[in-house]
């Protein structure tokens, strides 16, 4: 049922490019904006001690994988020093009292604590920027995560642009909201990152499957393996296909458009970026769901697990909409196509 898409003339590509490019440019922070970030999250720590003298705030998320928005919350994790975990109980009972101490804080509003959430948290809002946060505890995994996907983001600049346009598409279509029973913006970067390593040849390579020797090593936090190659620098000689890949982010980007309604079987398979070879959602058991989205560390975590049936749907039009319209030649940009104001 899809629409035959017509052979793409260089012209095109062209402006498919810098269709994508804009997207970057357009919605990045400047270093400016990342301080700011920084200066609020030493303005709570310092807060939060009055109370809780030990307490360490950390950020991640999109002020630290390298996906960030101007307007993009700040997802902050909360430990306290000399302890390494926290149980339930404990967890609630904290974010109730952090929620009460923060509604004391004269630049921040909307206190809000949600303790019935998976990972409790307590939602503000931040007066002087409009910046919208949450604060989550011992939230260690999505530490190692934010670290995992920085890495692929400083691999090349394309995986970064691409980020951003599948952020960009993804709420322009309204499909971007895991809170509104969408998908997160980390679960459209997976489904990113898992295209780029399964092209043919990859742009990006399975960071969880280079090691030296025969064994993957072993570290473990909460009972997951969180390894990955971290040594950057020397990528280019432990990886063969370094480099080879030279399509523009505007190919990449109709190629993963092109990718998911083609030729991504989702009823079999599992986007899933911490090993190259196919996954299917038999061997997960996850059979029950139309996308199914693996954490890289926390292997019981299926992102799409939270879709309807209807929203899976939904998300799929998406998807095949943006085919023809990406694939679909136009002489030049469509007016305001990112224009803000419009
Ligand atoms: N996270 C996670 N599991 C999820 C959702 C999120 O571990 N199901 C963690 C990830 O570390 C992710 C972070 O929480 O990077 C923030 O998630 P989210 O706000 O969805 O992504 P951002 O990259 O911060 O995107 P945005 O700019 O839209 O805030
Ligand atoms: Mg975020």
């Amino acid at each position: 049922q899809l629409d035959p898409l017509p052979t793409l003339t260089p012209e095109f590509l062209n402006v498919l490019n810098k269709v994508c490019e804009q997207c970057y440019t357009d919605f990045a922070p400047d270093e400016l904006e990342v301080g700011v970030r920084e200066h609020i999250l030493q303005d709570l720590e310092t807060f939060v001690k009055r109370q809780f003298a030990g307490a360490r705030l950390q950020l991640f998320g999109s002020s630290k994988n390298g996906f960030g928005f101007r307007q993009s919350d700040l997802d902050i994790c909360m430990v306290l020093d000399g302890q390494d975990t926290i149980d339930d109980v404990d967890c609630i009972t904290i974010i109730e009292s952090l929620a009460r101490l923060l509604k004391k804080h004269p630049g921040l509003k909307n206190i809000l604590p949600i303790t019935t959430a998976k990972v409790p948290i307590v939602k503000f809002y931040h007066v002087r920027t409009g910046l919208e946060g949450d604060i989550s505890l011992y939230n260690t995994l999505a530490l190692h995560n934010t670290h995992l996907l920085a890495s692929y983001a400083a691999i090349d600049r394309r995986v970064k642009i691409l980020c951003y346009v599948m952020k960009v598409f993804a709420k322009m279509c309204d499909i971007g909201d895991a809170s509104r029973g969408s998908l997160s913006s980390y679960a459209y970067t997976l489904m990113v990152l898992f295209f780029l390593q399964q092209r043919n040849p990859p742009v990006i390579p399975v960071l969880q499957e280079i090691y030296d020797g025969t064994k993957k090593p072993e570290v473990l936090v909460d009972g997951w393996n969180v390894y990955f190659f971290h040594d950057l620098k020397t990528l280019p000689s432990r990886w063969p296909q370094y480099g080879k890949n030279t399509e523009t982010v505007g190919e990449l980007w109709l190629g993963l458009l092109r990718f998911y309604t083609e030729d991504f079987d989702f009823r079999e398979h599992v986007v899933c970026i911490r090993q190259h070879g196919r996954l299917t959602t038999f061997n997960k058991q996850w059979t029950s769901k139309y996308i199914v989205i693996e954490d890289p560390f926390d292997l019981n975590h299926n992102l799409g697990a939270g879709l309807s049936r209807k929203m899976t749907n939904f998300i799929m039009k998406a998807f095949i909409n943006g085919r023809t319209v990406f694939g679909t030649p136009v002489k030049a940009f469509p007016p305001y196509f990112f224009d803000p104001e419009v």
